[in-house]
């Protein structure tokens, strides 16, 4: 282990082990009778996701002394579930490209897009059950239940530009920050934590997983396409409203107004049209204020870590905080 942990790089080498760890527990995991179901979870499995969710379920763990290997297993159970949301979210959003690759509902439809997703959810919950641990078995059905309520209300949403934005931060609270905070408290509760730890972590986790999203919805305005691996403009595309688009909105001409809510209405969105709102987000400092209302909840995360004694753990997850919004994929 390495002394000092500064950047993102040092915690990703710092835990290479134990993400080697989780790794084998993925694709040990994947044993489906039916070979289909394999070949198109290997696929999505396989296609260079972050890992950022089992990382914070282990170094939950770590922080809280956790000395065993169980949380290998469990962050892998984690990445399926998560897997399991992109396999829906990608059918959801008709998206076509995910991790700079063809989305499974390109390769192989729609359907079966659903379809092992539901697989993908299910055979984490046959495995989760396996650690007998009714707080695990609490606290994952609950993130599950959550993030299909965030996607419904999402969709109510969908193509209105006029969303309130406590609605905005109630979705994402709930499709992106519950699975997050489901993996903070799990590290906890696999560390036999105390209760006020194991609160201190899922509220860490879903401030980050707040914050996450918001950089994340900032990032399909601002990105470089290739390094994200998704299209760029495509929640304007699909007609989701989101937090820069939002802040827009209420600052800029009647006339900017009016063409950026023909292109959510009919779903058309030219380059040049994408390079518009840009430069008027720029203008009007919409990115700015999403990214700033992202970094207030990553300082919010940091301010639970004081909880707990300081150690290379502690270290890892402050500097993991940070990189939710600083990364550029
Ligand atoms: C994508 O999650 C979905 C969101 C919640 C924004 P990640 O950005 O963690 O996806 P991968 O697994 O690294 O591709
Ligand atoms: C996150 O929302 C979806 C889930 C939490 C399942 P997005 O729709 O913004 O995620 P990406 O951009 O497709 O990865
Ligand atoms: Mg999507
Ligand atoms: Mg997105």
């Amino acid at each position: 282990m390495i002394s000092t942990i500064n950047t993102m790089a040092d915690v990703w080498e710092a835990y290479r082990h134990e993400l080697d760890g989780v790794e084998d527990r993925v694709r040990q995991n994947l044993d489906s009778s039916v070979a289909l179901v394999n070949t198109v979870a290997a696929q999505i499995l396989s296609g260079g996701g972050k890992r950022v969710r089992p990382l914070l379920l282990l170094l939950s763990a770590r922080l809280c002394g956790y000395a065993d290997k169980e949380h290998h297993q469990l962050g892998s159970l984690v990445e399926y579930i998560h897997t399991a949301t992109l396999l829906h979210d990608d059918v959801v959003d008709e998206a076509d490209l995910r991790r700079g690759k063809r989305t499974a509902r390109r390769v192989w439809g729609n359907q079966i897009s659903i379809l092992v997703g539901d697989y993908l959810y299910t055979r984490a919950m046959c495995r989760v059950v396996e650690f007998r641990n009714q707080g695990i078995n609490e606290v994952l059905a609950e993130a599950c239940k959550k993030m299909a309520e965030g996607e419904v209300l999402q969709l109510y949403y969908n193509g209105n530009p006029a969303i309130p934005e406590n609605e905005y931060i109630k979705i994402v609270e709930h499709k992106t920050a519950g699975l997050i905070a489901a993996a903070c408290r799990m590290g906890g509760i696999l560390a036999e934590a105390s209760e006020a730890q194991q609160e201190a972590l899922f509220r860490f986790g879903q401030y980050l997983g707040i914050a996450f999203q918001v950089a994340d919805d900032t990032l399909d305005y601002t990105a470089n396409g290739a390094s994200l691996g998704k299209t760029i403009g495509q929640d304007l595309r699909q007609g989701k409203a989101t937090l820069p688009l939002l802040h827009l909105l209420k600052h800029c001409s009647e006339q900017d107004a009016h063409m950026i809510k023909d292109r959510m209405e009919t779903r058309t969105l030219s380059s040049a049209d994408l390079e518009r709102i840009l430069f008027l987000m720029n203008e009007f400092g919409s990115i700015t204020y999403a990214m700033d209302r992202a970094r207030a909840y990553i300082t919010a995360a940091k301010r639970e870590l004081d909880l707990f004694e300081d150690n290379p753990a502690r270290r890892a997850l402050a500097v993991s905080a940070d990189y939710m919004i600083t990364r550029d994929r």
